[in-house]
């Protein structure tokens, strides 16, 4: 068979890890393509050092790189949203096949890349988007193409689980932690996109879509980040039995679907709470299946890397037979995407943890739970300790039972309006992730 020949665009963290695997295990990796694979074009603003590029042609213009008529395959690892759009498409103009780690382009501009990609008859892979190098793509568009999926919930940001396990194991400050999981790789250039959970959107936009066969909504896509989360609430969660996580939730309903990132107290039984560090893991639900989960490294060079080369195997194995068959962008036939639309975060159902300072009279707890249970709110537990006592306040911890958002809402508003009670309250949602 021909050799498939590629060509990459950016060379950092994941592009040299991947001309490091392609060297390394060449042969076995021929073995599955059913061809060899060799890299013959290099993009990129400068060199690196613990990369060899013997052999292979090197330019500082990416679009030398799109516009080879030697490359078969462009790998963009560019990152960022307009030049890596405009890459990707001029790329497919060409009549080329893409592979590309970049989340915020499939997220954003995925509906819009992936009709053009259709037209030339030509791939758009994007397994390395998601959750580093574990092939959950794969599972939602093969693996679990016998089920209708009914939600999934995930770690999908590694510099994010990162700090909440560094801030309960050890105590350690936000800010300090962040500056080390920048140091070590693991942050966005944005570290902003990392914290507010935009990095986790992106690619819960990205799953959903592939789960449920729907169009990509990033724009939809409620978010709420880490940044605010304090020292107390991980351990209050944590004398309570939960460890906060941030988690990216996506579920399917008759006239929508929930896409949600925000902090969440999942129960320290559960597989998702035990998922510490960098880590990934995602949790899907099937109506065949029950639940499967998915747990690896969400980044690194060689782990995302590793969903990078896998894209091009499939790719490899599909041009020397027939690019269409290709397995389709979203896992469903294009005919198929159904229109539903993201719902409102207000209408989402969830059980919540409270933390309400209030004064230490008698008779706040009753009003706190009048204004609850006028809501429709049920009290599960109420959690206060004489030890915490400070300048006659108390904070009182409270767990929920479900309720729909709005009237959590409501009831939040009504407490901060009491004259015994100081500041805003902490509200974080509760998952329990049964099916
Ligand atoms: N900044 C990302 C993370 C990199 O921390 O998960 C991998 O997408």
């Amino acid at each position: 068979m021909k050799p498939v020949k590629l060509g990459i665009c950016g060379l950092g963290t994941v592009a040299s890890g991947a001309v490091n695997i392609l060297k390394r295990n060449a042969e076995s990796i021929a073995g599955r393509a059913g061809c060899s694979i060799e890299v013959i074009q290099v993009g990129s603003r400068r060199l690196k050092d613990n990369c060899d590029l013997a052999g292979v042609d090197f330019t500082t213009d990416v679009f030398d790189v799109v516009c080879n008529p030697e490359v078969d395959v462009v790998i963009e690892l560019i990152g960022g949203y307009d030049v890596a759009k405009e890459l990707v498409l001029k790329a497919i103009e060409n009549g080329k096949h893409v592979v590309t780690a970049n989340k915020a382009l499939i997220a954003v501009h995925g509906n819009e890349i992936f009709a053009a990609a259709a037209e030339k008859n030509v791939t758009v892979a994007y397994e390395a988007a998601v959750a580093g190098g574990i092939p959950i793509i794969k599972a939602l568009r093969e693996g679990m193409a016998a089920n209708k999926i009914n939600w999934l919930a995930g770690i999908i940001n590694g510099t994010g689980n990162f700090i909440l396990t560094e801030m309960k194991d050890k105590g350690r400050d936000f800010a300090d932690v962040l500056k080390e999981a920048q140091d070590l790789g693991y942050a966005e250039a944005d570290p902003t996109f990392d914290v507010e959970g935009i990095d986790a959107a992106h690619k819960l936009t990205i799953m959903a879509s592939a789960a449920f066969g729907v169009p990509l909504q990033f724009d939809s896509a409620y978010t709420e980040g880490i940044s605010q989360l304090s020292t107390a609430d991980v351990e209050y969660a944590e004398e309570l039995g939960y460890r906060i996580k941030h988690l990216g939730i996506t579920r399917l309903h008759k006239d929508g679907f929930e896409l949600r990132v925000h902090p969440t107290l999942v129960p320290e039984k559960q597989l998702l709470a035990k998922v510490d560090g960098v880590m990934n893991s995602v949790l899907v639900d099937g109506d065949a299946v029950g639940q499967t989960l998915y747990y690896g490294a969400g980044a690194g060079s060689e782990a995302t890397a590793s969903a990078v080369i896998a894209d091009v195997v499939d790719i490899a194995r599909a041009i020397n037979v027939d690019a269409g068959v290709m397995v389709p962008y979203l896992g469903f036939s294009p005919e198929k995407i159904t229109d539903l639309s993201v719902l409102p975060i207000d209408e989402i159902v969830s059980a919540y943890y409270l933390r309400i300072l209030a004064s230490d009279h008698s008779g706040v707890l009753a009003k706190v739970a009048s204004i609850l249970s006028e809501q429709g709110i049920n009290i599960e537990s109420v959690m206060q300790k004489e030890s915490e006592l400070q300048d006659g306040k108390i904070p009182m911890i409270m767990l929920t039972h479900e309720v729909k958002e709005k009237n959590i809402n409501v009831a939040i508003e009504q407490i901060e309006a009491l004259s015994e009670i100081e500041g805003k309250v902490v509200r974080i949602r509760v998952e329990h992730l049964s099916s």
